[in-house]
């Protein structure tokens, strides 16, 4: 049974990036998976300090904080899907930081490598910014020497409308913003969420047989 292990970046628990998450883990389950979900802002992670400590050794200098924990979970997992919201057409602050700090299990010895990998990214607004959020995290996949699994369109967003510009701009075009409650009234991103998962599971049972370390 392969394991999945998701990675919420958002700053709130349990909100939209949580729900596109769940949509994965629960593809992933349907296939026989099994699954955990992580909210990073349940941990304490200090921003890296650039020190560069693991150029030389598979070792981080920061070690009183809960990395230490989440890098273990990293090792464990078979898969890792990596859900951040767009802040400024990028991903989180939370998620940023925890990116730096996963520098020691790449730098010195590929450790995420051959591992499955994928990404999910949730806005407020239509073409809010999820593309290139999602590119930064698919980066940082690679980067890892991960596997890249994917969806058609595994991008969410709340605004149920189709003005853009600015959120002014928009309500001066078209009358007030039309909201969704949440992400999960986005059929299509949750849709295309749980075939995500079921993505990952399938390519994780083909590769993990083969991963080295
Ligand atoms: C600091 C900040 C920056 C944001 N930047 C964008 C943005 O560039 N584009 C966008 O569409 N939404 C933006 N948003 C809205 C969030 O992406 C949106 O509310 C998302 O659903 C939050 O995810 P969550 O519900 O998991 O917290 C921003 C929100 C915050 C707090």
């Amino acid at each position: 049974m392969v394991k999945i292990l998701a990675i919420n970046g958002s700053h709130r628990k349990g909100k939209n990036t949580w729900s596109l998450l769940a949509a994965v883990l629960e593809g992933a389950k349907e296939m026989g998976a099994s699954t955990e979900l992580i909210e990073l802002v349940d941990y304490n992670i200090k921003p890296c300090q650039g020190c560069n400590c693991c150029l030389k050794k598979p070792q981080c200098s920061i070690t009183d904080d809960d990395m230490g924990f989440l890098g273990k979970k990293l090792l464990e997992a078979d898969g890792i899907v990596f859900g951040s919201p767009v802040y400024f057409a990028n991903v989180s602050g939370l998620m940023k930081i925890f990116m730096d700090r996963t520098r020691w299990l790449y730098l010195a010895k590929n450790m995420l490598s051959g591992k499955v990998g994928a990404a999910v990214t949730n806005a407020a607004l239509r073409n809010g910014g999820q593309e290139l959020a999602h590119i930064i995290l698919e980066r940082f996949i690679t980067m890892h020497g991960m596997i890249l699994a994917s969806s058609r369109d595994p991008v969410g967003q709340v605004y149920n409308g189709g003005a853009m510009g600015s959120l002014f701009q928009a309500m001066e075009r078209s009358g007030p913003m039309q909201w969704r409650r949440s992400v999960e009234e986005d059929e299509v991103a949750i849709r295309e969420c749980h075939q995500l998962g079921r993505n990952v599971v399938r390519l994780a049972e083909r590769v993990t047989p083969f991963r080295t370390s």
